[in-house]
């Protein structure tokens, strides 16, 4: 059953409280239980999200059932997001399977072209009265370079949030996705100038590895979701490879737990930070 409040309401309740969400990318069984165990010992709300590629691993059906499931299972409160959906087919797909939130990802076009594709999703969800999250600027996906920058303009975004009639945005800050190879600096100027111009909930994607006070501070600054999913990938497989290189139990159910526990301490460490913004 869907959670009984929308993502964009959640989104905006959290916002005026100066809070955030965490979203989370899960990828398997395993990886679902960690975040699960995480967001129910915190009791706290939390965003499952889905990449086009877990889907595919998965399977769309499956992988909305393992969420669903598991959030009534752990009685957790949350919400099914697709992350960086790349084409009207696969958010369309995700609609159609229950989803409570899509992200357009057109931030590698032009603004115009953004603009249309975006409202495109926007005009189809309408519908089915989900949450739909767009990306404007460049935050470096994996494997993209990171000396490129393109930081969210104030303007553009306020044009972009105006023609579209998107319920969320993410937007470049200095964030990246993956490994960072220094400590990441955010433009919290630049983002207290989105926010006087933008009035929906602002998105920082690339969170793994941006320390505590920085999160802190910008959502103290106007982010209300933070995406996390590298670290999730890096310590469940981590700590797996560790388990594997010290046992030859085969009984799987005995291995994984570690790796699951893992996810779940690396969780409630976002949650802490998270919940505990002070203004
Ligand atoms: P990281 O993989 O850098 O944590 O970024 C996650 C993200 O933004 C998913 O959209």
């Amino acid at each position: 059953m869907k959670n009984e409040i929308k993502l964009q309401d959640k989104l905006l309740e959290v916002r005026s409280e100066g809070r955030a969400i965490l979203a989370v990318n899960f990828y398997n069984l395993e990886t679902l239980f960690g975040i699960m165990l995480a967001a129910q010992e915190m009791k706290s709300p939390v965003i499952l999200q889905l990449t086009g590629k877990s889907i595919e691993y998965m399977g769309l059906q499956t992988a909305v059932s393992l969420g669903r499931t598991a959030l009534k299972q752990f009685n957790v409160d949350g919400w099914i997001h697709l992350d960086h959906g790349d084409s009207v087919e696969l958010a369309h797909k995700c609609l159609d399977a229950g989803f409570d939130s899509v992200m357009i990802d057109a931030s590698e076009n032009a603004l115009s072209e953004n603009v249309k594709i975006t409202k495109n999703i926007v005009d189809l969800a309408g519908m089915y009265e989900v949450n739909v999250e767009a990306e404007l600027g460049y935050i470096a996906k994996l494997g993209q370079s990171k000396n490129h920058t393109g930081f969210t303009e104030p303007e553009e975004a306020k044009f972009f949030v105006e023609s579209t009639g998107v319920n969320a945005l993410a937007i470049a800050i200095g964030s990246s996705h993956g490994f960072y190879k220094e400590e990441p600096k955010l433009d919290i100027e630049r983002l207290e100038k989105i926010r006087n111009m933008v009035d929906i909930p602002l998105v920082l994607h690339g969170a793994s590895g941006i320390p505590g006070v920085t999160l802190q501070k910008a959502i103290r600054n106007g982010i209300c979701k933070i995406n996390i999913a590298t670290e999730v990938k890096n310590i469940f497989m981590q700590t797996l490879k560790n388990e594997l290189n010290n046992t030859n139990e085969i009984d799987l159910r005995k291995v994984f737990p570690p790796a699951i526990n893992a996810v779940a301490e690396l969780v409630k460490s976002k949650l802490e930070i998270i919940n505990f913004v002070t203004n």
